[in-house]
């Protein structure tokens, strides 16, 4: 990776406004999105230039529900695609990433219904979606889809296995790193798939049905964990992964796929059996606690030196973020409710973290950790060791004041006194909320360009915040 450093000195260049070209050029973000889900490349739109403006210095005070988790909804409105019985999905959180795989599986022939409002619904409580695919009618995820949503290569596996055949889109590379996906491909070649790749698709064949075997993943990815799960769950025979991914997702994946009748055990732990069987049929699912937006919020109230209790959130999901904060100087108490973070006036300590696979410290959360470390008393060291190419926060972080030197994989953070607000844009998901973070801290304003990545991963946080008592207000275009 190109080594850069930020500069030392503040910038705050607020005379020149980044305006949204008429035309986007193709930006892949984060999750693949090449630009704003449902928004064709010629159509410039308002959604398209919405930008936040965060009035900084407010102290968060208050309380947050915690939304279902957008990478446990994704993989699970996936595995809807395995049986021709109904799957409920309930706290399923309002984001553009799940209408956009909504689209994608309705593509596959899904039929869906969102169950409407109930009289004194907590407003709060996500959404419960019946997913239904009677039958599958294309065993296809067009290029168009799949580049604009990286884990929608997901489906890969559930189509093969219950169609033995599907053609998926490469899904290409994205903002954070190249993310090839050559152990999905090992995992289902493994269960016997014959594997081609024509025309930028990967067609994937299983003429006589998928059969167990050991998987043995040289290097810990979540994705192809899911991939290889879903497909093995109707392989015939016993099915060994090994050195599976361990994140809560994945286990709350496999808890639902046995619900729906399917035979997986060592569920959270790095080796998983299945027991393939004939069909699944149907269940009805809570999607679990979003650990990254807690983990969002907790640094949030913990940058303003604020107090705020972080309801339905999964302490057990976030032991490494929790260790990091408390060596922070942060408080953090845990209890049924969930979550309590407050720094009442202490001071902020520098930290050494490396992102790793769960249990270790979540990747999502390194650009709100550097956020959080920009303001510490003394020199943080983040090391990056998921995606290469991660850090596009940095120099968004320095237009803010912050003081970042890049070396390799490695950041170094030297704390500031203040934040001062400028303009920023957002580059991918948690890159973007980072930006809110440090706003929140920062003198005067900051306005947050490029919303949309936003909106892909955190459901009404202008209202979250502002709940909170932040100044925090979306400005929309046209
Ligand atoms: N990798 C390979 N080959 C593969 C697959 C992955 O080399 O076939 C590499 C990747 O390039 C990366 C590492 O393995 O260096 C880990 O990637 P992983 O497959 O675990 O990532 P993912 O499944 O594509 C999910 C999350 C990401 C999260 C990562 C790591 C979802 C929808 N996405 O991605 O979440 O960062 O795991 O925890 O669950 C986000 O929500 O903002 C996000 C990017």
């Amino acid at each position: 990776m190109k080594q850069r450093r930020a500069l030392r000195k503040p910038i705050n260049d607020d005379s020149v406004e980044r305006v949204a070209p008429k035309r986007p050029y193709v930006l892949v973000t984060d999750a693949g999105h090449e630009n704003p889900p449902f928004k064709r490349l010629d159509q410039p739109t308002g959604f398209l230039m919405d930008r936040i403006s965060i009035r900084g210095g407010k102290i968060l005070n208050g309380s947050i529900q915690i939304s279902g988790a957008k990478n446990a909804a994704l993989p699970l409105m996936i595995a809807s695609l395995l049986t021709a019985k109904t799957l409920i999905l309930r706290n399923v959180p309002r984001l553009a990433d799940v209408n956009l795989l909504l689209r994608i599986l309705r593509n596959h022939g899904v039929d869906m219904m969102v169950e409407g409002k109930r009289a004194k619904q907590d407003e709060s409580v996500g959404e419960t979606i019946h997913l239904s695919a009677r039958s599958i009618v294309d065993t296809t995820a067009p290029y168009e889809l799949v580049s604009r949503m990286r884990a929608s290569f997901w489906v890969l596996g559930p189509l093969l296995a219950r169609c033995s055949e599907a053609k998926v889109s490469l899904p290409g590379g994205c903002a954070i790193g190249t993310r090839p996906v050559d152990l999905h491909l090992m995992a289902l070649e493994q269960l016997g798939a014959n594997i081609e790749i024509e025309g930028g698709y990967v067609v994937a064949r299983a003429p006589k049905g998928l059969r167990g075997n050991r998987i043995v993943f040289p290097k810990v990815s979540v994705g192809a964990t899911h991939n290889a799960l879903m497909a093995s769950t109707l392989a015939r025979g016993e099915t060994i992964i090994e050195n599976a991914a361990r994140e809560p997702e994945i286990s709350d994946v496999a808890e639902c796929l046995n619900k729906m009748g399917a035979r997986v055990s060592g569920i959270g732990s790095s080796t998983l059996q299945i027991q393939g069987v004939e069909e699944l049929g149907g269940a009805d699912h809570m999607v679990l606690a979003d650990r990254i937006e807690t983990g969002t919020y907790a640094m949030a109230a913990a940058i303003t030196g604020g107090d705020v209790l972080l309801k339905g959130a999964r302490a057990d999901h976030l032991d490494a973020m929790l260790l990091a904060l408390r060596q922070a100087g942060v408080k953090v108490e845990a209890d049924g409710s969930g979550l309590r973070i407050s720094r009442n006036g202490n001071r902020l300590y520098p930290i050494n973290i490396d992102t790793l696979p769960y249990p270790g410290f979540p990747t999502d959360l390194q650009a709100q950790l550097m956020a959080l470390m920009t303001m510490a008393d003394g020199v943080s060291t983040i090391r990056e060791t998921i995606f290469e190419n991660r850090f596009m926060h940095v120099q968004e972080l320095a237009r803010l004041g912050a003081d970042i030197a890049l070396a390799g994989d490695t950041a170094h953070v030297r704390g500031v006194d203040k934040l001062m607000g400028a303009q920023v844009m957002a580059t991918d998901l948690r890159a973007s909320v980072s930006l809110v973070i440090a706003g929140l801290a920062a003198e005067g304003e900051t306005v947050l360009h490029r919303v949309y990545h936003l909106d892909r991963g955190f459901e009404t946080l202008e209202a979250k915040l502002q709940a909170c008592g932040a100044s925090v207000e979306r400005l929309t275009a046209g």
